[in-house]
């Protein structure tokens, strides 16, 4: 039986296609009018004062250490419970990454570990919003401000997420956000930049088209040829017109979608509340979650067969499921080229073995949670010991 269920579909509907055929009819493909619409509302969803469309979160997360011109070998403290994005720009800008553990819980960086990893070389800090569960702040912001270390935030999984009632992207650090196919909202691949400082904003926004002082719109747009300078070598990481033309309609449907995914994890929660085989991540006072991933870390004492052959049993049964994640201090980039080991984030190393996250999207129906909550309790009654 192949999957029936799979692990994520987009919500796309017919004013993101027509806005797409409108786009692709209006002859302007890249970086243009549709492009500034979508910088203008995503500014006003997180009432930041710059957003800068990019063709990914990952491009924006560079962009940030680009801009800061750290010397070569300086480090950047981060966690290993992420997608290799977040690390592998330090290591393109001949930066050192050091994880720091993570909170049990959250499985967010553990703010309590992050002064004993820094040296006079650490420069910055990139706090990851681990499922939409934001990072400790005010915790990681002290700590920032007693060593002069800049916050960059991935907030990939984060778009609807609040700190204290104040959104993620306006907390005044640099902030990257995806719009890749399975976040909870999205232009196919696509990121945008939040920032609040001005000069940063637009030293990254020459950076992100080459290094050029002026976009495709404004040599070639509206008012005609105009000449442009270049300074510095920049990227080629600007987003176009045609995941604009998507990301104007998705933007509007956020809350929409939110309601539905808070909808699924009360179910999810509820339902595996009683299963001791199971931890379920908590959600702390502090914290908005955009409820971006449903993991669960299996307590694999409690059960005969381990994680991955929970994972095949689920799937078995026609529904998809993914792994977020097998810690990068464990993978063998890491190990061979930085020397990080398994204890050196026990926490991190304890969950890579254990989680696995199940389907969670505004497109599933109260059926489709039903029986995903049916198949895992399933499994476990089967494998409990
Ligand atoms: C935590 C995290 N950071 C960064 C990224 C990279 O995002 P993008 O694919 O938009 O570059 C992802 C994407 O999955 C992610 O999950």
């Amino acid at each position: 039986m192949g999957i029936d269920m799979p692990f994520h579909r987009a919500w796309l509907e017919e004013d993101e296609i027509q806005e797409v055929i409108d786009t692709l009819k209006s002859g302007w493909l890249t970086t243009g009018p549709r492009t500034h619409r979508f910088e203008e509302d995503f500014k006003n969803y997180i009432g930041c004062k710059h957003a800068l469309g990019l063709n990914s979160c990952t491009a924006g997360l560079h962009l940030s250490l680009v801009a800061l011109e750290l010397e070569p070998g300086s480090e950047v403290i981060t966690t290993p419970m992420t997608f290799p994005a977040t690390a592998n720009v330090v290591v393109h800008e001949r930066l050192r990454p050091v994880f720091v553990d993570i909170e049990p819980g959250t499985l967010n960086i553990d703010p309590a570990k992050i002064e004993e990893k820094i040296s006079s070389k650490t420069k910055a800090i990139f706090p990851v919003h681990f499922a939409g569960h934001p990072c400790d702040m005010d915790a990681i912001q002290a700590i920032a401000d007693k060593h002069n270390l800049v916050i960059i935030e991935d907030a990939a999984h984060a778009l609807e997420s609040s700190y204290k009632g104040r959104k993620i992207g306006n907390l005044g650090n640099l902030t990257s956000f995806s719009f890749y196919a399975n976040k909870n909202m999205t232009t196919g691949e696509g990121g945008m930049l939040t920032i609040n400082d001005e000069e940063l904003a637009d030293k990254i926004r020459v950076m992100r088209l080459h290094g050029l002082n002026k976009d495709a719109w404004n040599r070639f747009g509206k008012s005609g040829f105009a000449h442009w300078q270049l300074h510095t070598p920049g990227y080629k990481y600007n987003m176009t017109d045609i995941s604009a033309a998507m990301g104007i309609h998705q933007l509007k449907k956020v809350n929409q979608f939110l309601e539905l995914r808070k909808r699924y994890v009360e179910a999810y929660d509820e339902a595996f509340k009683d299963l001791p085989e199971l931890e379920t991540l908590i959600r702390k006072d502090y914290a908005q979650s955009a409820y971006h991933l449903y993991i669960i870390a299996l307590r694999l004492e409690r059960l005969t067969i381990d994680r991955d052959q929970f994972l095949q049993e689920i799937q078995a049964r026609g529904i998809g499921v993914a792994v977020h994640y097998i810690g990068l201090h464990l993978q063998p980039f890491y190990m061979k080229e930085f020397n990080t080991k398994a204890e050196d984030c026990p926490v991190a190393s304890s969950y890579s073995e254990r989680v696995l996250t199940l389907p969670l999207y505004p497109k599933m129906s109260d059926q489709d949670v039903n029986r995903v909550i049916e198949t895992v309790c399933d499994i476990v009654k089967k494998y409990r010991r």
